[in-house]
């Protein structure tokens, strides 16, 4: 069939919306059609040329959600008029990682998917005959996308999918590192550096997990008030002397748990030196830039720190995404404030501009 996507053809250079092939789904794979699709920073990090492992032509796109349009051979888990959310970190339920409940990273289509490829290799997307390949898994910044069904959880019908598609990456990346990867117990203190989708997640999700004492930290105010609609008790403005500050509100042992969303490495530095000796665990979320080392004092690990790093918040997509959602329609998580502009395809450079200029934490391209 015939679709619209948003080509990445020259990394530093706007995605260029063109008329594209999309093949029919091959066994284990679904064809959506796109409701609506997040625009996250590893789109503009691929698109920018900064990702070292990225790839064109190619199109874009990873926080989607649609409707199940047709399966393919073998599908057993997905109908037609299903609702969907995309997970460019997929859930096979069979592999040793998906067996096991210390992590979320499933084995089964890592490398051909890391190549821009399906599971069996090829693509389904093409253009005058040349393949095009597909991104994370996904290419959800198209009207129609081809993705294997362990890469889609189903999601209640009742989830408006223009909200839903913030679960695809961000949102579930922060609640995730506070549910599953920290545990936070309840009544505990909390650190959460940086206020973008990812930090506020992991606000949301720290509060949900009953803690007592949630401190935000960022550098825009306006951010940090979204944070305190999310259930932060305590607001400090970021920078060198960011570890002080808590420490005087949290106590000078510090927090029992800390979580990094920012990318930055001084400031995963801040994360771990929060974290309180004895039992303190410092969750890393962000994606640092290519060379970059996260330097610890080794004094901070043998007075019992720990440090976790956490890829989609550890969640297992199939199973919890869903629930996730479920959490969401039941008033437990409120997602409007994410949401601050809509645009259409068309428009999908220009979410890339918002993005850079910090307007808003998501914008969200409406397929019509
Ligand atoms: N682990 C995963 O699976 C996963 C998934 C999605 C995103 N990420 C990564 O998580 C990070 C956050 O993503 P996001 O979408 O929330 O980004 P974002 O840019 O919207 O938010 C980052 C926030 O950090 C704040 N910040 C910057 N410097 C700071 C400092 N010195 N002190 C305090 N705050 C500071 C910024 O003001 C901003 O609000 C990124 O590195 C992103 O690549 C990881
Ligand atoms: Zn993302
Ligand atoms: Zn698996």
């Amino acid at each position: 069939m015939k679709i619209r996507g948003a080509v990445l053809e020259r990394f530093g250079q706007p995605l260029e919306v063109q008329e594209l092939e999309l093949a029919e789904p091959r066994a284990g794979e679904v064809l959506v059609r796109l409701v609506a699709c997040g625009v996250c920073h590893t789109d503009l990090f691929t698109a920018s040329g900064s990702d070292p492992s990225g790839y064109a032509p190619a199109v874009l796109g990873h926080e989607g959600a649609g409707v199940v349009e047709a399966v393919g051979e073998g599908v057993r888990d997905l109908a037609v008029g299903d609702h969907v959310v995309t997970l460019f970190s997929p859930q096979c339920r069979e592999c040793e990682h998906c067996l096991d409940p210390r992590t979320n990273l499933c084995m089964a289509i890592r490398e051909q998917q890391g190549l821009g490829h399906l599971p069996d290799g090829t693509t389904r997307l093409s253009r005058n005959g040349e393949p095009v390949r597909h991104f994370m898994g996904c290419s959800t910044f198209a009207e129609y996308t081809v993705m294997p069904e362990i890469a889609l959880a189903r999601v209640s019908p009742e989830a408006p999918l223009d909200r839903a598609c913030l679960f695809a990456c961000g949102l579930s990346t922060g609640l995730g590192a506070a549910m599953n990867t920290a545990r936070v117990a309840a009544g505990s203190s909390c650190v959460v550096f940086g206020a973008g989708m990812v930090g506020l997640g992991a606000v949301a999700g720290c509060r949900l997990q009953g803690a007592e004492r949630i401190v935000c930290v960022d550098l825009s105010e306006e951010r940090l008030e979204l944070a305190r609609g999310q259930g932060a008790t305590d607001l400090v403005v970021g920078g060198p002397d960011a570890v002080e500050r808590v420490l005087e509100l949290v106590g000078q042992l510090g927090a029992d748990y800390t979580f990094e969303a920012t990318g930055n490495v001084a400031v995963m530095r801040q994360a771990v030196e929060s974290a309180r000796m004895g039992w303190g665990l410092a969750t890393v979320c962000g994606v640092a830039g290519k060379g970059e080392a996260l330097e610890v004092v080794p004094r901070f690990l043998i007075t019992g720190r720990r440090v976790a790093g956490s890829s989609f918040g550890g969640v297992k997509g199939r199973d919890q995404v869903p629930e996730l959602v479920e959490r969401w329609l039941g008033g437990e998580i409120d997602v409007e404030p994410f949401v601050s502009h809509s645009l259409s395809l068309d428009e999908v450079n220009r979410g890339f501009e918002l993005m850079e200029a910090q307007d808003g934490i998501r914008s969200v391209i409406a397929f019509g």
